[in-house]
C-alpha cells in the first residue's frame, strides 16, 4: 500500500506587520500582557485576498517538490475565510496554477483544517485514488476581527502555507503512519463566527455582532489543551509509537501557553516542539503548514524523523497526523514570485474593520 509523503512545502505571509505596540493604540492592551499570556509579538495583515496568499504558497510548494501543477490529481484548500464561497478557493487555484488534471475542493475545519486535509489525502493516496495532492491552508482572518475587542484581536494573523503529498512505496517506511480526527458540536458554541452563511434571508443587513469572531477564551484554552494532548496520544497509539519516539511536534500555533501545556501533558519536552507563534500569531488553517515550512528551513526536521502535526479549532474539531519524514529535507526548487507590493500602513488596512465593528470608538 502506498503511503502519503510530504515532498514539497511553501508559505506566503503578507508583508505588513501588526505589532503589539500597534495594538496598544487600538485597544486596552499592552505588550507585556500579550507576550506573557500568548507568546505573540507580531502578526501579519494581508493587503490581498486569501486566494492570492494561497496561490503564492502553492507555487512555492510545487517548486519545492519539483513538480508541475499539471502533475496534480487533487487540490484541497483548508480555510474558514475564503475570498468567496463559490467558486471555491481550491477551484480558483486550479485555474490560476493551470492544474488541468486536478479535482479541487475547500475544506473548513477551522484551525484543524490542515490536519483534516492531510488525513483525507492520506486515505485517498492509500486507496490508490490519487498520487499527487496539493494542500494549502490560507486565511485572511483580519476580515472577521474587531480590533477594539482585546479578547480576540490580539491572537490572529493572516497567511498561507502549502504542502505537496505524493504516493510513495518507500522501503524506509516514510509517510503518514496514522491519523486521529474528531469533533464536538456542543463545545463548538464556545467559538463562533456567525456570518457568511445562508442564515436568514438574502435581504438581511450584516450585524457587526454576528460578523465578528467571538469565543470564550478560558473555556477554549482548556478544551484545546485537553483536545490536543488526547488526539496526539490516540494517533501515536495507532502508529504503535511512544512519545519518547517523537522527534518533532508541529502544533497549531494558537497560544504558546496552550502548546506548552498540551505537550507537557503528552510528556514531550519543549526542545522537540516547534513554535513560530511569536512572529505570526494564530493563522488558523495556515498555521501548521507555515510552521512546517519554517521548521524545515530552520533545520529542525531530519530525514526519517517521527513528526507529529496536531491541531485544535472551531467546531470544535481536532486532528493529529503522525508521519515518518522522508529522505529529503531540502527543497528541489524555488519559486521567485512575490505578492504585489503595498504602500498601505497597518492602520490603513485595519480602518474598514474599525469603521464597521466599532464606529463609535475613539
Ligand atoms: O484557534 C482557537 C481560537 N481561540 C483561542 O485560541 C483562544 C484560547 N484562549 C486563549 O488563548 C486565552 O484564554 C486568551 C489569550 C484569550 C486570554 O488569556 P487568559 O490568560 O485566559 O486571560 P483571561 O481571559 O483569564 O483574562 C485575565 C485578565 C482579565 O482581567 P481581570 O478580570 O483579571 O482584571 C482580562 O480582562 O486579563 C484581561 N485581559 C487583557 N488584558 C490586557 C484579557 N485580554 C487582555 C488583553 N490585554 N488583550
Amino acid at each position: 500500500m502506498p503511503r502519503a509523503v510530504i515532498t514539497g512545502w511553501g508559505r506566503c505571509v503578507p508583508p505588513v506587520r501588526l505589532t503589539n505596540a500597534n495594538l496598544e493604540r487600538l485597544c486596552d492592551t499592552d505588550d507585556d500582557w500579550i507576550v506573557e499570556r500568548t507568546g505573540i509579538r507580531e502578526r501579519r495583515i494581508s493587503h490581498v485576498e486569501s486566494t492570492d496568499l494561497a496561490e503564492l504558497a502553492a507555487r512555492r510548494a510545487l517548486a519545492s517538490a519539483g513538480i508541475e501543477a499539471t502533475d496534480l490529481d487533487l487540490i484541497i484548500v483548508a480555510t474558514c475565510t475564503p475570498e468567496i464561497l463559490c467558486p471555491t478557493t481550491a477551484a480558483m487555484l486550479e485555474e490560476r496554477l493551470g492544474a488541468d488534471n486536478a479535482a479541487a475542493f475547500d475544506l473548513n475545519a477551522a484551525c484543524s483544517g490542515f490536519a483534516y486535509s492531510a488525513s483525507v489525502v492520506t486515505g485517498m493516496i492509500q486507496s490508490g485514488f490519487v498520487e499527487r495532492v496539493l494542500v494549502v491552508g490560507a486565511e485572511k482572518l483580519r476580515y472577521i476581527l474587531d480590533y477594539r475587542d482585546r479578547s480576540t484581536c490580539i491572537l490572529f494573523g493572516d497567511g498561507a502555507g502549502g504542502a505537496v503529498f505524493e504516493a510513495r512505496d518507500t522501503p524506509d517506511g516514510a509517510g503518514v503512519l496514522s491519523v486521529d480526527l474528531g469533533s464536538d458540536g456542543e463545545l463548538g458554541r464556545t467559538m463562533v463566527w456567525g456570518h457568511m452563511g445562508s442564515k436568514g434571508d438574502p435581504s438581511r443587513t450584516v450585524d457587526p455582532e454576528e460578523a465578528r469572531l467571538q469565543f470564550e477564551g478560558q473555556a477554549v484554552f482548556k478544551i484545546a489543551v485537553q483536545g490536543i494532548a488526547a488526539s496526539a496520544t490516540r494517533a501515536l497509539e495507532r502508529a504503535g509509537l511512544g512519545t519518547d519516539e517523537v522527534d518533532v511536534v508541529i502544533p497549531h500555533q494558537a497560544n504558546a501557553r496552550i502548546i506548552d501545556a498540551a505537550t507537557r501533558r503528552l510528556g514531550i519536552d519543549p526542545e522537540r516542539v516547534f513554535q513560530n507563534i511569536e512572529h505570526f500569531g494564530n493563522t488558523a488553517a495556515a498555521s501548521i503548514p507555515i510552521a512546517l515550512h519554517d521548521a524545515l528551513e530552520a533545520g529542525c526536521i531530519a530525514p526519517g524523523d517521527i513528526v507529529v502535526l496536531t491541531a485544535f479549532g472551531g467546531g470544535v474539531t481536532w486532528g493529529s497526523v503522525v508521519m515518518r519524514w522522508g529522505d529529503r529535507v531540502e527543497s528541489l526548487g524555488t519559486h521567485h514570485g512575490e505578492l504585489p507590493s503595498t504602500e498601505a500602513t497597518v492602520f490603513d488596512l485595519l480602518q474598514p474593520n474599525l469603521d464597521f465593528f466599532a464606529p463609535d470608538a475613539d
